[in-house]
C-alpha cells in the first residue's frame, strides 16, 4: 500500500491513483475503529487547517471541524467577508501567508468557472495540501466517502450497478460536481454506472469521456439514459439528485424554467421496486425532502444516507492524517 501522500493536494479524485485512493479508504476505516474505541488517535496535534468556505455547508465544515479536532489540531474557518479575500486579495497572496501558519487549506467554491480555477491556482503556490471540499466541477471529500459507504455495505463492488440519476428540484440551481465525481470514481472500483437524466441536464462531455475510459481500464460498464425507469431496473444502488443544464450556466431562470418539464424524475417506493431487493438509495444531502425522494424512501429500508454522512467525518480525518506534515 502506497502511504506517501504527505503534502498531495486533493482537488480531483481522478488526479489520485487508484493504490493512493485505497490508502485512504483503509486510514479511513483505522480512524473509524479508533473513534469507537475512544482511543486516542491525535495524529495532528498543535496542526492547523484553514476552511475557506464562500458557500454554506451542514456537513463538510462539520466533518473537518470535528475531523481535526479528534486529531489533535485546530479549525480555523474562514469567510471571504472575513479577510482580504473581500477586498480583491489574490490567491497568490491568500495562500503564500496562510502556508507559513498552517498545514492544510480546504476550499468551497461552487462559483461556476470559477471554483475549480481559483483552487488550482492556490495549489500552484501552496506549500501545504490544498483540499477541494466541492468546486464547480468535482466534490471529492464526498464521493470518496460515498466509496467507503459503497465497500462497506456491499463488499466486493466489481458488477454491481450504481445508477447515478438527476432528480427534479425547484428554487435553485444545484452544481453539477456531485454527479461528475461520482461517475468518474465508481467505474475506476469496478462499479457498472449508469447516468440517467433528461436530454438537456447532461455533464461535461469531457468528463463523461473520462469515467467511459476510466470504465473500459477497469473492465466495467458506463452507459447513459434518458429514462428513470429504464436506469433504476435490477439497481443495486441509486444515487439520485439534482443539478443544473450546463447549456445555460449564465441563464438561471432558463434552467429553473427547464427543471419544471420533469417534475416526474423523482424517487419513488414504487420506483425502488423495479432496483433489486436489497438496494441502497443515497444521498450527499441536503435532500429536498419528498420533491427529489419520497419521505418513505429517504427513511426506508434502502436509505443509507446517515451512515453516507457519518463517512465524511473518517474519511475527511483520513485525507488530513495522510496529506497534512
Ligand atoms: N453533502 C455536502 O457537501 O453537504 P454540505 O453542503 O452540508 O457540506
Amino acid at each position: 500500500m502506497y502511504t506517501g501522500l504527505k503534502g498531495k493536494h486533493l482537488i480531483y479524485e481522478q488526479d489520485w491513483e487508484k493504490e493512493e485512493i485505497e490508502a485512504l479508504l483503509d486510514m479511513a476505516l483505522d480512524l473509524k475503529k479508533m473513534r469507537a474505541l475512544k482511543q486516542s488517535h491525535k495524529y495532528l496535534d498543535t496542526r492547523t487547517l484553514f476552511l475557506l468556505f464562500f458557500e454554506e455547508s451542514t456537513r463538510t465544515r462539520n466533518a473537518f471541524e470535528t475531523g481535526i479536532t479528534q486529531l489533535g489540531g485546530h479549525a480555523n474557518y474562514l469567510i471571504p467577508k472575513l479577510t482580504q479575500i473581500d477586498h480583491g486579495e489574490g490567491p497568490k497572496d491568500t495562500v503564500e501567508v496562510l502556508s507559513r501558519y498552517g498545514e492544510g487549506i480546504g476550499i468551497r467554491n461552487t462559483t461556476w468557472g470559477v471554483g475549480n480555477r481559483y483552487m488550482r491556482e492556490l495549489a500552484k503556490y501552496s506549500r501545504i495540501p490544498v483540499i477541494n471540499l466541492q468546486c464547480d466541477l468535482f466534490h471529492p471529500t464526498q464521493s470518496l466517502a460515498d466509496l467507503l459507504t459503497l465497500k462497506e455495505k456491499l463488499g466486493d463492488l466489481r458488477g454491481k450497478k450504481f445508477v447515478m440519476s438527476w432528480t427534479y428540484a425547484p428554487k435553485y440551481v444545484r452544481p453539477i460536481s456531485m454527479p461528475q465525481s461520482l461517475i468518474t470514481l465508481m467505474p475506476r472500483f469496478g462499479l457498472d454506472v449508469t447516468l440517467a437524466h433528461p436530454p438537456e441536464f447532461f455533464l461535461m462531455p469531457e468528463i463523461v469521456e473520462q469515467a467511459r475510459e476510466n470504465a473500459r481500464k477497469a473492465g466495467s460498464r458506463f452507459e447513459i439514459v434518458h429514462d428513470m425507469d429504464e436506469a433504476f431496473q435490477d439497481a443495486d444502488v441509486i444515487y439520485a439528485k439534482s443539478w443544473g443544464a450546463l447549456a445555460y450556466t449564465q441563464d438561471e431562470p432558463t434552467i429553473l424554467q427547464l427543471i419544471e418539464k420533469y417534475p416526474g424524475w423523482k424517487v419513488t417506493e414504487q420506483g425502488m421496486q423495479l432496483t433489486k431487493e436489497d438496494s441502497r438509495y443515497m444521498h450527499c444531502m441536503p435532500i429536498d425532502r419528498g420533491i427529489e425522494v419520497e419521505n418513505a424512501v429517504a427513511d426506508g429500508s434502502h436509505s443509507v444516507i446517515y451512515d453516507e454522512a457519518e463517512n465524511r467525518l473518517h474519511i475527511a480525518k483520513a485525507i488530513m492524517a495522510l496529506t497534512m506534515e
